[in-house]
């Protein structure tokens, strides 16, 4: 007992210690990106340092959250905007040489600013150039490269065939690096599962620089990128995914509930329900705070199915007739206009809002926090966060996300997202605000409504999904990986998968290069 903790005591040290003493050599850093460039695809017109003038708008255009989003960070001091491989190899070999950290971006949506923050110098290597997209429509698969955005890869879905889609998250520029390999769900869940469940290979840049896919980085890697965050395993080029079948027409419809029109009633109705229903259907419930003079709670019920609108009708009417919902706020549409009600542009918005890609610095300050519920919440439990969210004084929500259908079939070790069977939904808990004195009352109030639900939620652990990132569960700081820590924020991502996860990342990665404040340890476990 006493050599296993002394020899634990002893790992603990060694992977926590090594990154802080070693100082980065910056000018050697950049030296040899030039040295390694490949004349045929230069890279300088890649390299973006503070002496360039729009060293600024490169790097806060991919920035999502304005908390994070310091284009005066002293601590950056390059960003390769890849535009071929073979920067990213470059990138990898050099920092790695040099002992200078990176931070991989795609497509900069990280709710802590992890793609492109550090209290240490780093650069940042960005994979918004590569972006390329193929549909082979007869054998039902895309290949897509890291930095294309999911509004790309809908719109180039949907130009190649009106019936197949692709599960993965609701918001049209996430970057398919990040999220992907985050776990990447949405509204096809119920019916599909998310977009691990799709990915049948993938190209990733490891820590000597080379290039792997399905076949020459093994199973084992593979299973770790699909889930366990590609962040701490290498730099995602690009996955190949199958994509899935869909009806021609879809419907879905938003009604809206407040609190004097019963939402608390029929929210804990939908707890009953929502997870129970045909698989085709996918029934969010969003409450959030309203605008206005009577701040009250409204709950919104968000919903798309793979079917008509009449069937539809049927269903809700049969199993949650508490909405009270109309034919007329049903709408019909083909999946790609599903996708831009999805981001709240109003029915009839061209589709060509999907591909916007951001051009300015991020407008708004935000905080999420994340749970998952195996049991209804009591009455008095949903009334205690009400009173919380009315607290706030600025736009607050939570998204109840059904589980059911498929995700209780998959179990939770086929990939590295571990959040499958006997959950009833998840919540996400956001808040937005745009004043930035605002930032400690609202933080604060995040915490309060996280420490109300907890009676209500998972607990040893209280589960967390790693793509609402959430630095509270635990972290490091920049540049060094204590494994106690690690084992704290890494049982909450990954529950029952996290030895593997760690005994991954100690083989394809025993340096720890690929690291960062919720990266995996490289820690062999049994
Ligand atoms: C408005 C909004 C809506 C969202 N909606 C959903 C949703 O519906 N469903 C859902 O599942 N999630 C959703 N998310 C969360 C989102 O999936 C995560 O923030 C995801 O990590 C974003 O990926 P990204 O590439 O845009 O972000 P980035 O900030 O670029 O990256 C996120 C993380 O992935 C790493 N990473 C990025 N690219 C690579 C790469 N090529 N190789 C290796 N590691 C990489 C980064 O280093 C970082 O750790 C939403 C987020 C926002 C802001
Ligand atoms: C940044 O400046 C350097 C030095 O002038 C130049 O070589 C490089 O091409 C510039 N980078 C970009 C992206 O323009
Ligand atoms: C960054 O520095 C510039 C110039 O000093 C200043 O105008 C700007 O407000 C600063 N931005 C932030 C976010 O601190
Ligand atoms: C929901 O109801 C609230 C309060 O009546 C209102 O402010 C909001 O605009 C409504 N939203 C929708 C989508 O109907
Ligand atoms: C707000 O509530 C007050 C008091 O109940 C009422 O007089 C007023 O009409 C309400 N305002 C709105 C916009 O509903
Ligand atoms: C999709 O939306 C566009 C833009 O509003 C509209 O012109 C088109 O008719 C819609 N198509 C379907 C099938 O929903
Ligand atoms: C998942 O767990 C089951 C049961 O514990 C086991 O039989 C199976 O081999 C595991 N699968 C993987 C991919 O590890
Ligand atoms: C934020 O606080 C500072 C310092 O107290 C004050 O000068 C500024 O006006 C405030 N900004 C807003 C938008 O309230």
């Amino acid at each position: 007992m006493k050599v296993v903790f002394v020899m634990f005591l002893a790992m603990l040290v060694s992977v926590s210690s090594q990154a802080v003493v070693q100082k980065p050599n910056i000018g050697n850093f950049l030296q040899c990106l030039r040295d390694r460039s490949d004349p045929k695809n230069p890279i300088t017109k890649a390299i973006f340092t503070p002496q360039n003038s729009t060293f600024t708008s490169s790097y806060v255009s991919y920035t999502k959250n304005k908390r994070y989003s310091n284009p005066n960070d002293t601590n950056l001091i390059a960003i390769v905007e890849a535009k071929h491989e073979s920067h990213v190899q470059a990138t990898v070999v050099c920092a790695k040489s040099n002992r200078v950290q990176i931070r991989i971006r795609s497509g900069g949506h990280d709710y802590e600013g992890l793609s492109y923050t550090s209290s240490l110098p780093f650069a940042v290597l960005d994979m918004n150039n590569l972006r390329s997209i193929t549909i082979d429509v007869s054998g039902k698969k895309a290949w897509v490269q890291a930095g294309a955005t999911l509004g790309e890869l809908y719109t180039k879905i949907s130009e190649a065939s009106k019936t197949l889609a692709f599960p993965a998250g609701v918001c049209p520029t996430l970057g398919a690096g990040g999220h992907i390999s985050g776990g990447g769900y949405g509204n096809l869940m119920r019916k599909y599962g998310i977009s691990v469940d799709h990915v049948v290979d993938a190209q990733l840049v490891d820590v000597n620089g080379k290039i792997l896919n399905r076949a020459s980085m093994g199973e084992d890697l593979f299973w770790a990128i699909r889930g366990g965050g590609g962040a701490s395993f290498g730099v995602i080029l690009s996955w190949t995914i199958n994509l899935v079948e869909v009806p021609e027409t879809i419907t879905v419809f938003n009604v809206n509930k407040t609190l004097g029109q019963g939402a608390t009633d029929v929210l804990y109705k939908w707890q009953l329900v929502s997870s129970k229903l045909p698989r085709e259907l996918f029934l969010r419930a969003m409450p959030q705070i309203t605008k206005g003079a009577n701040k009250t709670i409204a709950v919104k019920f968000i919903a798309q199915f793979l079917g008509s609108s009449k069937k539809l009708m049927e269903i809700i009417n049969k199993n949650l007739p508490e909405l009270g919902l109309k034919g007329e706020d049903c709408y019909e549409m083909s999946w790609l206009n599903t996708t831009t009600f999805w981001a709240d542009y109003p029915v009839g918005t061209s589709t060509s809002v999907l591909l916007k890609r951001p051009s300015t610095p991020p407008g708004a300050f935000f905080k999420s926090k994340s749970d998952y519920v195996k049991k209804p919440i009591p009455k008095e439990g949903i009334e205690k966060m009400w009173k919380t969210m009315l607290k706030f004084n600025n736009h607050v929500f939570m998204q109840w996300n059904p589980y059911g259908g498929v995700m209780d079939k998959i179990p939770a070790n086929a990939t590295a997202f571990p959040h499958r069977k006997g959950n009833l939904f998840k919540i996400q808990y956001f808040a937005l605000w745009i004043d930035a004195n605002a930032t400690k009352a609202n933080l604060a109030l995040m915490k309060e409504l996280y420490d109300v639900a907890e009676p209500y939620v998972s607990s040893n652990p209280r589960e967390a999904f790693l793509n609402y990132r959430d630095i509270d569960v635990g972290s490091n700081p920049s540049g060094m990986t204590n494994v106690v820590e690690g084992k704290i924020y890494g049982s909450k991502y990954f529950v029952g998968n996290l030895n593997r996860l760690m005994n991954v990342k100690a083989k394809y990665d025993p340096d720890n290069f690929f690291r960062h404040e919720q990266s995996i340890p490289p820690l062999r476990a049994m």
